[in-house]
């Protein structure tokens, strides 16, 4: 199976995946933090965006679940040199890939990937479209700090205008259960917001009932060439770049990373005891062996057998 938005999975399955997860986290807590589970298989990711923590977590899920992995990356690929997305999948496709991950600055191209390869597709990011694994790790750092997520309130808050996270978050949140709020300025809402079917706040007083405040970066690389939605990051951080002071003691503050420190958010916010940010890294590496695992093995049962199985084949 391909996994290109948040709605490919049913609440059901997402809940098979965070059970599957915590097998995962066990696994990075041995000596020896590797199991044969997909041996022989053949991963590949790509990556023709920016990445660190993703692009990290993926690489090193596969490898220790044993598959043969490798990494191509956008500017150093022959992308760089004119070849079309589709030729460059056809080229893969000829190695009989098991699983491609792809990032990529255009919406869609996930699902187009998925027209040349037999592989399963796992989208790691399509341009302001979706980022259904950040979205699942986000659902499962919550999972291990709170337990349960039905009912609990949680603001989304700032760039959502040019978020893929926030995109799948919402959506995967409310399925959940989550009460879902935005919280921003006007100009760094989409147009047509409405249609999601999602309360919009231009007021932090819209933080105050929630449990977990979730910073978006303000992504102004993507801002090349048009008219920018803030007059300046300064400016920006002055009316909502959040500190300590401005939460209550029992919220939680959690960002898919990179971090502005000083931004979005204050220094002394990033490293609070209240916030996850480094606990969603830890959390995404664990749920990202699940989703590898899960896309190659659909069945539940044989999860149950062969997930965790330190024997060979
Ligand atoms: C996000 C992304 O690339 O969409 N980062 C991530 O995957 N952890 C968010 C961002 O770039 O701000």
């Amino acid at each position: 199976m391909d996994l290109i938005s948040i709605d490919d999975l049913s609440a059901e399955e997402i809940e098979n995946l965070l059970a599957l997860s915590d097998g995962f986290l066990e696994i990075a807590s041995r000596p020896i933090k590797k199991v044969p589970t997909l041996r022989g298989r053949t991963q590949i990711n790509m990556f023709f965006e920016a990445s660190t923590r993703t692009q990290s977590s993926f690489e090193l899920a596969g490898k220790r679940l044993s598959a043969d992995v490798i990494n191509i990356k956008g500017s150093s690929s022959s992308v760089s040199k004119g070849e079309s997305l589709k030729d460059t999948i056809l080229t893969l496709e000829s190695y009989r890939p098991d699983i491609i991950v792809m990032r990529h600055p255009q919406v869609g191209a996930a699902r187009m990937a998925t027209r040349y390869t037999n592989a399963s597709v796992i989208n790691a990011g399509d341009g302001a479209g979706e980022h259904p694994t950040q979205c699942l790790l986000d659902i499962y750092s919550l999972r291990r700090t709170v337990g349960e997520l039905r009912g609990l309130k949680v603001a989304i808050v700032g760039d959502v205008l040019r978020s893929r996270v926030a995109r799948s978050n919402i959506f995967g949140f409310r399925k959940m259960g989550m009460d879902v709020r935005l919280v921003g300025p006007p100009t760094l809402m989409p147009p047509g917001i409405e249609a999601w079917d999602v309360p919009v706040h231009y007021d932090l007083e819209a933080l105050e009932d929630v449990d977990v405040v979730y910073l978006l970066r303000m992504q102004m690389e993507r801002a090349k060439g048009v008219v920018p939605p803030v007059p300046s990051l300064r400016e920006y951080s002055r009316v909502w770049g959040l500190s300590p002071y401005d939460l209550r003691p029992e919220q939680w503050v959690m960002h898919p990373g990179p971090i502005n420190r000083g931004v979005e958010l204050t220094a002394d916010l990033a490293d609070h005891g209240r916030s996850l940010i480094l606990q969603q890294v830890e959390s995404g590496l664990a749920l990202r062996m699940a989703i590898l695992y899960h896309v190659l093995v659909p069945s539940a049962q044989e999860e149950d057998e062969l997930a965790f199985s330190s024997r060979g084949e």
